[in-house]
């Protein structure tokens, strides 16, 4: 039995997002309130075999492998991963498996182009005969292979598509409620979500199906939950400058009221700073400056911090600055 069979309904889940889950956030995430099910950032199988296997770089100073670190207090996690190329997938996923992850997510959904152009993403969604052999090759594994998609890629495809995806009888599908045309500008498609719990119901009843798309807060998913039927909800955006978001799930109470205050989100946000120096994530500084964006807003004095901490050149200095505002 996999992980995904002993999660209780509904579930929660944090969204893969490049650039924005790096494991310094995941590890402040898990410490703080930690989500049923983690999401590595999507990582490129192709770049993981040409970087080790071809340039032969150290794992250490791999920004690929950097990415894939992960703390012990983030399981269940799993690797998310892209490729059109079953033998890529095939190796991507073996060495995710000898990383310790509890699972491989394939990416089905991304509309970015330069991911679209190695027939990855959201192109998959057109080409169905790679999609399954992409799967296949993941599952050499031997642990659990789970995608994250869309409903269509220019019309909604809910019968063709995540019909041949549930035939794959998959432990767990993410949907992500939008065809790729929509990218994310509209309002994601909640009201199907009942058609596609019908379909999982006669073809694959084993499967988990995760909701995702516009959901706010845990309060909100539970509602989603139960009036459209999903097993669990993946939370994306919204955990933008939150880390606390899933804190409610192990405290009972829907009340966050306290960790919503400025002092508890500046806390978080040095004690970020102290893991980036310590995780050393791809891209570190650009990432955090991100995160310093998200984090420093919408309270009096924001605007001068976000400056003063824009100029910090290490965590104790960031550190410093916080506590002096605090
Ligand atoms: C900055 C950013 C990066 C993302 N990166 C990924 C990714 O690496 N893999 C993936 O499957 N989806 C990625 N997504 C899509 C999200 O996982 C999610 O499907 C989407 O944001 C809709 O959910 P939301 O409305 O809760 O944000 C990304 C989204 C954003 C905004």
């Amino acid at each position: 039995m996999s992980f995904w069979q002993t999660l209780h309904k509904p579930f929660f889940v944090m969204a893969p997002m490049a650039d924005v889950t790096d494991p310094a956030y995941r590890k402040l995430i898990a410490t703080v309130g930690k989500p049923d099910v983690t999401w590595t950032e999507f990582v490129s199988a192709d770049g993981l075999y040409h970087t080790r296997e071809i340039k032969k770089m150290k794992d250490e100073e791999n920004p690929l492998m950097r990415d894939l670190q992960f703390s012990e207090i983030e399981r269940p996690i799993v690797a998310q991963l892209f490729s059109s190329k079953p033998e890529m997938m095939d190796y991507a996923s073996k060495l995710c498996a000898e990383l310790g992850f509890d699972g491989i997510d394939i990416n089905m959904g991304c509309p970015d182009k330069s991911i679209e152009k190695q027939g990855c993403g959201a192109a998959m969604i057109k080409n169905p005969e790679i999609a399954i052999k992409i799967v296949e090759a993941a599952r050499s594994a031997g642990i659990p292979v789970s995608v994250k998609t869309r409903i269509g890629y220019n019309t909604e495809a809910i019968d063709e598509w995540i019909g041949m995806l549930l035939a794959l009888r998959l432990p767990a599908l993410t949907v992500h409620l939008r065809i790729r045309k929509e990218m994310s500008k509209v309002a994601a498609h909640w009201d199907v979500m009942p058609r596609i719990v019908k379909l999982r119901d006669e073809i694959s009843p084993e499967t988990r199906i995760i909701g995702n798309g516009d959901v706010k807060s845990v309060e909100e998913g539970r509602q989603k939950a139960e009036l459209f039927g999903a097993d669990g909800i993946m939370l994306g955006r919204a955990i933008f400058g939150n880390p606390y978001i899933f804190e409610v799930l192990s405290r009972g109470s829907d009340s966050q009221e306290h960790t919503r205050s400025t002092e508890y989100r500046l806390k978080a946000l040095a004690s970020l700073a102290h893991s980036f120096d310590e995780l050393k994530p791809a891209k570190s500084f650009h990432i955090f400056k991100k995160h310093i964006k998200a984090f420093v807003t919408g309270f009096d004095g924001a605007t001068e911090l976000r400056l003063r901490l824009m100029s910090c050149e290490n965590s104790n200095q960031i550190a410093k600055e916080l506590a002096d505002f605090i």
